[in-house]
């Protein structure tokens, strides 16, 4: 099989590229993480990466003066490496749309809810304060719009009424480490069509909603 190159972009912990590191290192997952980009120099998540074996670059957004610079450099480095796929795995910079433009329809992003609900930051508290029973992730194509784009995959968790942002998170996260490389395979096999606003999932069993525990 030949696999689909892959190249994520991280800024902190790495927990769901580490997600992507696992699902890949299967024989039979249809992509390989070819390069590990970082704009934070000190993020766990490039350990993560070299201890995978991954290559693995710090692109400083803080060493460019413009947002369309610093993104030139990181696209350089993908295409550099034969990316394909570009995931997006807790990077939180906005990116500019001619860079979205380059990589349409072949980079995805994980946010942590059940888009197009709560977009932005503090995904868990907003879910709280707005009283939602269920809440979630959403595995979508990048578009120029942030957290917007066809949706691929999404997990739902349930809202317990003692909740802090700190435990939503905890379950949300879980389900983010299976939806996301569940995306990326998706992809990876050629399965994703975009019609308007909405990915069509072709071939049996691939578009199954994950639910919360009864
Ligand atoms: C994840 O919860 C991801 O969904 C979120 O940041 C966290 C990164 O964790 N992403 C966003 O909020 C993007 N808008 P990780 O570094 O452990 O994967």
């Amino acid at each position: 099989m030949v696999k689909k190159k892959v190249g994520v972009l991280v800024s902190g912990r790495g927990s769901n590229l580490q997600a992507l590191l696992d699902a890949s290192s299967d024989p039979a997952f249809p992509a390989e993480i070819v390069l590990v980009v970082s704009n934070v120099a000190g993020a766990f998540a490039l350990e993560r990466a070299a201890k995978a074996g991954v290559p693995t670059c710090v692109v400083s957004h803080k060493d460019y003066a413009s947002r369309e610079a610093f993104d030139a450099v990181m696209d350089g480095h993908l295409r550099a490496a034969g990316v394909e796929i570009v995931c997006l795995a807790g990077f939180m910079r906005l990116l500019s749309s001619s860079f979205v433009r380059g990589w349409e329809g072949r980079m995805i992003n994980i946010h942590p809810s059940l888009l197009p609900s709560f977009k932005g930051l503090h995904t868990h508290a907003q879910a709280i304060e707005a009283g939602v029973k269920l809440h979630g992730c959403t595995v979508h194509l990048v578009t120029s719009d942030l957290d917007d784009g066809p949706i691929l995959v999404q997990a739902a968790v349930p809202v317990l009424a003692d909740d802090t942002p700190d435990s939503l998170a905890a379950r949300v996260l879980e389900q983010e480490h299976k939806a996301y490389p569940q995306a990326l395979r998706l992809l990876a096999e050629g399965k994703v069509t975009v019609e308007g606003r909405r990915a069509l999932i072709h071939g049996p069993g691939v578009n199954i909603p994950v639910n919360p525990a009864p």
